[in-house]
C-alpha cells in the first residue's frame, strides 16, 4: 500500500463480491482494506480468505476504509450508500442504483452534497463495440436515427430465486427481468439512443413462483423521436446473449454480447458526419478496436459474468478519485435506466398505457 492507495472496503460477500475484490486488487491506486457481510460465518470467512479485516457492521467499517464497493440486495444500496456518503467515504454501488426513484435521487443528493465521488457499476458501457455505436449515434454517422431496439432474453431456473431470499421480491429485488438483469442493456440502449421519453409496456410472471416479473415487452419512443423495444426474459431457456440493435436513416449497428454482429453504414450516404463519406473505418464483425470484449455471459449462469469489465469500472472509480473528476458512470447517470424501468413497471400496471419517463420523478 503507498501512502496514496484507496482503501476499498467492499460490503455483500455474495455473488458478486470477487468481482469487486478482484477489480479493487488490480486497480492502480486502490488496496483491499476491509470486508463486510451481516452473516458473520461469511464476513469471516472472506476476511480470512483475503487476509484483510472483516466486520459484520457496515458502520463499524467505515473508519477504516475510504471508499466502499456495495454489493448488497438492490433495494438497500441507497440505505449504505447513504451512511457511507454522510461519513465522507467516495461510494460505489452495484446496479441498479437503487430500485425506487425516491431512494436512489437521496443517494445521489447525499454524495452530491458530501462531495464523494460516486459511481453506479454499468459495466457494458465500458465495452468498445457500445462505446462505438455510441460514438456514431451522436456524432451522426448513422444519419437520423429511426429505431433502436434491446433484447435481454436470459435464463434463471427456480432454483437461482430460491438462492436467496431477497431474489424475485418487489421489497429487495425491485422487479425481475427488467430491474435485476435487464437493467444493463435498458441501460445501453437508453444511452446510445440519447434518452427514453415514453413506454407501452406489459410484463408478466410466466415461468417461476416469484412476485416480479420474468417476461417483459415494451414500446419505446426515444427523445429523439426514434422508436423501438425493450424485451426481458429470465424465461428463456437456455438463455440468450444480450443484444441491442440500432438503426439510423443511412446504416446499422448490432450488437450481441457486447460484440459486433452488423455494422454497416450506406457510403453513398450523403450525412456521414465527421465520418464523411470513404474516411470511415468499418470494423468487421466480431473484430474490435478498444477493448473490453466479453469472453464470459451471465445469459443462462450468474456465475458466469465476466470480470473485465468490472475491472475497468472500478479502475475508473479509483482514478475519478484521485484525479478528482466525476467517475464514467455516476448514480446520476444512473438513474435513467431506472427510470426507464419504472416507467415500463407503471405502463403494465395500467394496462399498457404511454407513460413518460418524467413521471417517474414524481
Ligand atoms: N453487475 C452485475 O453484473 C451484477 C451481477 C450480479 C449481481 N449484481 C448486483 O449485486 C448486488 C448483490 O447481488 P448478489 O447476487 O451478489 O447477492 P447475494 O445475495 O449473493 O449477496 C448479497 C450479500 O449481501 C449480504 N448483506 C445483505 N444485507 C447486508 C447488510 N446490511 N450489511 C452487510 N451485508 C449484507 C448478504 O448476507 C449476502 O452475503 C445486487 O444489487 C445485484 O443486482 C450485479
Amino acid at each position: 500500500m503507498s501512502q496514496q492507495d484507496i482503501r476499498v472496503g467492499v460490503v455483500g460477500c455474495g455473488a458478486i463480491f470477487n468481482n469487486h475484490v478482484t477489480g479493487v486488487k488490480q486497480a492502480n491506486g486502490a488496496v483491499l482494506a476491509a470486508i463486510c457481510d451481516e452473516v458473520p460465518a461469511r464476513a469471516e470467512a472472506k476476511g480470512n480468505e483475503q487476509g484483510v479485516p472483516y466486520f459484520t457492521s457496515f458502520e463499524e467499517m467505515l473508519p477504516h476504509v475510504d471508499a466502499v464497493n456495495i454489493c448488497v440486495p438492490s433495494g438497500l444500496h441507497a440505505k449504505l450508500g447513504i451512511i457511507a456518503a454522510q461519513a465522507g467515504k467516495h461510494v460505489l454501488v452495484e446496479k441498479p442504483v437503487d430500485i425506487t426513484y425516491k431512494a436512489a435521487k437521496a443517494l445521489v443528493d447525499a454524495c452530491e452534497s458530501a462531495g464523494v465521488k460516486h459511481a453506479c457499476i454499468s459495466q457494458h458501457r465500458f465495452a468498445s463495440a457500445i462505446q462505438k455505436a455510441k460514438e456514431m449515434v451522436e456524432t451522426g454517422a448513422l444519419g437520423t436515427m429511426v429505431q433502436g431496439d434491446a433484447y435481454i432474453k436470459w435464463y434463471r431456473t427456480q432454483a437461482y430465486y430460491d438462492s436467496g431470499d431477497w431474489r424475485g421480491t418487489w421489497e429487495l429485488d425491485g422487479g425481475g427481468c427488467l430491474m435485476n438483469q435487464g437493467v444493463h442493456y435498458v441501460d445501453m440502449i437508453q444511452w446510445v439512443m440519447g434518452g427514453v421519453k415514453a413506454v407501452r409496456a406489459i410484463t408478466r410472471t410466466m415461468a417461476h413462483n416469484i412476485e416480479v416479473e420474468d417476461v417483459a415487452c415494451s414500446l419505446i419512443e426515444y427523445n429523439n423521436g426514434a422508436i423501438g423495444v425493450i424485451q426481458g426474459s429470465t424465461s428463456a431457456f437456455p438463455g440468450l446473449s444480450e443484444r441491442f440493435d440500432v438503426h439510423g436513416k443511412h446504416g446499422s449497428i448490432i450488437i450481441e454480447g457486447d460484440k459486433v454482429k452488423l455494422w454497416e453504414i450506406d457510403p453513398e450516404a450523403a450525412d456521414l458526419g465527421p465520418y464523411g463519406r470513404g474516411v470511415l473505418e468499418q470494423p468487421t464483425p466480431s473484430v474490435h478496436v478498444l477493448g473490453g470484449e466479453k469472453e464470459g455471459t451471465g445469459a443462462a449462469d450468474p456465475s458466469a459474468i465476466w470480470g473485465e469489465q468490472h475491472n475497468m469500472q472500478i479502475q475508473d472509480f479509483v482514478s475519478a478519485i484521485h484525479e478528482d473528476r466525476d467517475a464514467f458512470v455516476t448514480t446520476r447517470t444512473a438513474l435513467e435506466p431506472l427510470k426507464v424501468i419504472l416507467a415500463i413497471y407503471e405502463s403494465s400496471r395500467r394496462g399498457g398505457e404511454r407513460v413518460e419517463v418524467a413521471e417517474m420523478e414524481a
